[in-house]
């Protein structure tokens, strides 16, 4: 019997990077994972590494109506679920007097809006002492330049841990966050921007970071577990994995 053995866990965002850690580190421990992603063929390929047991679902986080459709196959393939891991999102920058509406509903429908309403659709499958893990970021707490939407979208996220926490009290299902640093998720080499560019961005976090280094998505991955699994007496909290950078 291992630690997840027979776990039933969706993870949103899970293709790639944290998210497919994640979901590699709970299948390795015998749990059935769900995972999903906007890119078909990102999520075939992280299929190839989680093994027959998972099952891969194109949905698109910012869509109420995949969101739902998303719920309904969850209840069809799992019934009930013992961790929840609302994870997808994306990045953007801009200078705050170039940032269009545009790139704001996209970061917002996608980091702020699509984790509200999956906690919401997924709730009632959420078994009793399960755990929901919402993907924050360092940033909610710090003025970053050029990272004003991108900072506000997960600071809701942050807002929206405590208040979610609250209403699944009675249910018995807790809330948490986990709020990455800088990490080499591949999120960096994956952009369009040309390497030196990424090398220099990598060196320019490891630099200002407090432990001159960046985090790993094993690190993350790590932390989700504790909160879905073992922060049995936690609720409503984050827990940042970021080399100190919102502390020192
Ligand atoms: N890496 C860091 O330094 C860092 C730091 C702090 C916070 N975070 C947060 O950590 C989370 C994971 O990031 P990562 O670094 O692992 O990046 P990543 O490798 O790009 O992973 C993002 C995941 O989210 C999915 N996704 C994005 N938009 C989606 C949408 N609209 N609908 C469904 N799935 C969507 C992606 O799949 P598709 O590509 O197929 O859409 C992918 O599976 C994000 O919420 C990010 O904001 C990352």
């Amino acid at each position: 019997m291992t630690t997840y053995d027979g776990k039933k866990i969706v993870i949103t965002g899970g293709s790639s990077g944290i998210g497919l850690t994640t979901a590699r580190l709970f299948a390795d421990g015998g749990a059935h994972v769900l995972i999903t992603g906007r890119t078909r063929s990102t999520l075939d390929a992280a299929l190839e590494q989680l093994g027959n047991k998972a099952i891969a679902i194109r949905s698109d986080a910012a869509s109420l109506k995949d969101i739902k459709a998303l719920a309904g196959t969850v209840q069809e393939r799992f019934g009930a679920v013992d961790a929840l891991f609302v994870n997808a999102g994306v990045t953007a920058s801009a200078p705050f007097d170039s940032t269009t509406e545009e790139m704001y509903d996209e970061l917002f429908d996608i980091n702020a809006k699509g984790p509200y309403f999956t906690v919401q659709a997924l709730a009632p499958l959420l078994r009793e002492g399960s755990g929901v893990v919402l993907t924050t970021s360092v940033v909610n707490v710090l003025g970053l330049d050029a990272l004003s939407v991108y900072s506000a979208s997960k600071a809701a996220l942050r807002s929206m841990t405590r208040t979610l926490a609250r209403e699944l009290l009675p249910r018995k299902v807790r809330v948490n966050a986990v709020s990455p640093g800088p990490v080499d998720s591949g999120i960096l080499d994956r952009s369009m921007l040309p390497a030196d560019v990424v090398e220099a961005t990598k060196d320019t976090y490891r630099s200002t970071n407090p432990m001159q280094r960046l985090g790993t998505s094993e690190e993350v991955a790590a932390a989700v577990a504790y909160l879905a699994f073992d922060a049995t007496f936690s609720t409503g909290t984050e827990l940042p994995v970021d080399g100190g950078a919102s502390q020192l």
